[in-house]
């Protein structure tokens, strides 16, 4: 049950039991024995009847909920939604990746580089391992939480942190300096469409990379683009709300990543994904309580565009980026080797080093 509470969000589902709908690994369908490898901190969904067209649209709902275009103008919901991810263990993998461990990396002062930081849980949980993190993402709201997520931490006494970010696009950016490793996590790639544009990511990470340091990216599974029936379709996860101790009582939140109707464009490998987020259960609230914030944002309903990759598309952007892939791994565990531990894998971890190296 490795990487059971490491679930990312690419993966899918495709299996019911019993009218619950259930988180298979990326492998081929005809391997449903992976069904049972739901995070153990976050609950299934409850019902197969949780398709995308029986959820509410977010129009008409509140005007917050209304202008919201995007999970990532709304980090403290993604950071809910999120939230059952491990991010230590993840933080633990990289930092064993700069370490050298397997890879050889670099001896100077130890630092990453984090391309679409988010919400800045990895960005917190490595500088609290001692390495200095620079956070970059394209969204001011992603980039104004992280900032607050690190303060937090660091007025809770984890500090002081070395940590800044800063807002540049992934595929066009300088920061006039190299760092031990960077790091493209929770599948942050599949925003990026065109090989110009990988390449030009790839390029300038690489560029950005100290000699002998490591650009480590997570991605879905290659099986998910090869299984037939296409295995690109949804997945499902309850979260609770809020368990603040001036909040309301727990609730449940139901995330869909992909609905039935979503279009995979085999040309372009771009899935076109329906992602909702719904409160499905109104409780009444106790007089005085505040209703959680985040379910002043739900429900929630974007199109999400997703390019994915295969394994040889990885290898040859890489080389086209003056980068060579290193390390092919089917989770973020060195003994789980891409291709290898079908029971095991169910990501695409590419440690990728400089071809002067
Ligand atoms: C899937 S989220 C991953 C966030 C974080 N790495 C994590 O593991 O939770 C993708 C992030 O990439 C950012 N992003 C998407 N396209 C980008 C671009 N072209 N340049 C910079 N950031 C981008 C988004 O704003 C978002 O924060």
């Amino acid at each position: 049950m490795r990487g059971a509470s490491r679930f990312p969000p690419w993966l899918t589902l495709g299996a019911a039991e019993g009218g619950v709908t259930l988180w298979t690994s990326p492998c081929h369908a005809a391997r449903l024995r992976h069904v049972a490898r739901l995070p153990k901190n976050c609950a299934r969904a409850r019902s197969t009847g949780a398709k995308a067209d029986s959820f509410t649209s977010s129009t008409g709902s509140s005007s917050r909920a209304a202008t919201a275009r995007s999970l990532y103008d709304l980090p403290h919901l993604y950071d809910k939604v999120f939230g059952w991810r491990d991010y230590e263990a993840e933080s633990d993998f990289i930092a064993r990746v700069v370490e050298g461990g397997n890879e050889g990396g670099s001896a100077g002062p130890r630092s990453v580089l984090d391309l679409g930081c988010g919400t800045g849980r990895h960005c917190l949980a490595l500088a609290e391992k001692g390495y200095s993190v620079t956070g970059l993402d394209s969204s001011a709201s992603m980039l104004d939480y992280a900032r607050r997520v690190i303060e937090e931490s660091t007025r809770a006494g984890a500090g002081p942190l070395d940590v800044d970010f800063v807002r540049q696009d992934l595929t066009d950016f300088s920061l006039g300096r190299t760092f031990s490793a960077v790091t493209l996590l929770l599948g942050t790639l599949s925003h990026v469409h065109s090989n110009e544009d990988v390449v030009r990511c790839f390029t300038c990470a690489r560029d950005h990379l100290d000699k002998g340091g490591a650009l480590v990216l997570e991605l879905a599974h290659p099986s998910q683009l090869f299984s037939l029936p296409l295995e690109l379709g949804t997945e499902a996860w309850d979260v609770k709300a809020d368990s603040e101790a001036d909040g309301e009582e727990e609730e449940d939140i139901v995330v869909q990543y992909g609905s039935e109707d979503d279009a995979f464009d085999p040309v372009t490998q771009i899935l076109t994904r329906t992602v909702t987020v719904k409160h499905p259960k109104k409780r009444k609230r106790l007089p005085g309580r505040r209703k959680a914030r985040v379910l002043e944002d739900l429900p929630l309903e974007e199109e999400v565009e997703q390019r994915f990759f295969t394994c040889q598309e990885i290898r040859l952007l890489a080389e086209l980026s003056g980068l060579k892939v290193a390390r092919m791994y089917g989770d973020m565990a060195e003994t789980c080797v891409l291709g290898t531990e079908e029971d095991e894998e169910f990501r695409m971890v590419a440690v990728l080093k400089r071809t002067d190296d």
